[in-house]
């Protein structure tokens, strides 16, 4: 049975990732902050007769504690981890700054997944064929990254987070390859296509009304899913790979530049001492 461990797992593409590895008869662990939705997922467990395969996390994982309580949990209930999805976002039309005094976005979606993949790492090496698939979108200009000013401080709007935050996941995914160059561990930047999910966030007017028209825009979750298992049932030979819906994406061209990776993880390193 494999295990599956999915960071925002309770909305949107995660989740139905979740219940299509129940109903495959796998195990799955979801993390996400709204007990509300986490019952969810756990009563569509039952309703699948896998609610001894299922195990919700409540964690805010924009705060490094929070994401350290619960690698640690995982760590220890689970020798092996098959494949870890890295999905967790939440829009913020305003900037918010956590009481760890990170900017939120940076924190969950670029703190969070790098705490997430490194911190598993021992379990995932346990697995046949281990994946970590990052839903982000991968491949613009190494310009979107405000290196003075990683955290939005001055000027935050919420595009360029956003365009950063995948920036930052290219990035961090060519870290990862250099630090473990004889891992099995296959890393997978995936953008799925626009999606109607959930569009987890605080929007003001003006984008919420721009979030609204991208659900209407967006394929539905079952198309996701197709691009999405397509990685994990079967993992890339490549260490790194990255997809725009279908098409590959030159993963060694400017973008993924690995000195820019260095220096990313660098600042990381200070910034998590
Ligand atoms: N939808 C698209 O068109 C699209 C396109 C390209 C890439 N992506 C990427 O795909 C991934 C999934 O997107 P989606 O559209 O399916 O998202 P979604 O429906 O908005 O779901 C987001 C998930 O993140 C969780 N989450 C939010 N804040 C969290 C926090 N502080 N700590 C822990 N979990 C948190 C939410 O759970 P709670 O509400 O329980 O906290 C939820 O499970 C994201 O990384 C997104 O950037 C999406």
């Amino acid at each position: 049975m494999k295990t599956v461990v999915i960071t925002g797992g309770t909305d949107g593409m995660g989740k139905a990732l979740a219940l299509t590895y129940l109903r495959r008869g796998e195990q799955v662990v979801v993390i996400g902050t709204n007990a509300r939705k986490g019952q969810a997922v756990l009563d569509a467990a039952t309703e699948l007769g896998a609610d001894r395969r299922i195990e919700f996390i409540q964690a805010d994982l924009s705060l490094l504690a929070e994401n350290r309580r619960v690698i640690d949990q995982i760590a220890s209930t689970h020798q092996a981890v098959d494949a870890l999805v890295l999905g967790a976002r939440y829009f913020r039309a305003t900037r918010f700054v956590t009481t760890e005094g990170f900017e939120a976005n940076f924190a969950l979606f670029y703190l969070s997944r790098y705490l997430f993949g490194h911190g598993l790492m021992a379990q995932l090496d346990q697995a046949a064929a281990p994946v970590i698939l990052d839903l982000a979108g991968p491949g613009g200009e190494l310009s979107r990254i405000r290196w003075d000013d990683l955290q939005f401080a001055q000027g935050y709007n919420p595009d360029e987070v956003m365009g950063q935050c995948g920036k930052l996941s290219d990035l961090l995914a060519v870290a990862f390859t250099r630090r473990y160059p004889a891992t099995r561990v296959r890393y997978v930047l995936l953008h799925p296509g626009l999606t109607a999910t959930g569009f987890t966030g605080e929007y003001d007017a003006a984008s919420a009304e721009l979030v609204e028209r991208m659900r209407e825009r967006g394929q539905p979750i079952e198309a996701a899913l197709v691009r999405i298992l397509r990685h994990l049932d079967n993992p890339p030979t490549a260490p790194l790979t990255a997809f725009m819906q279908d098409n590959p994406i030159d993963v060694h061209g400017g973008p993924f530049d690995s000195a820019a990776a260095d220096r990313l993880s660098e600042l990381t390193s200070k910034l998590l001492r």
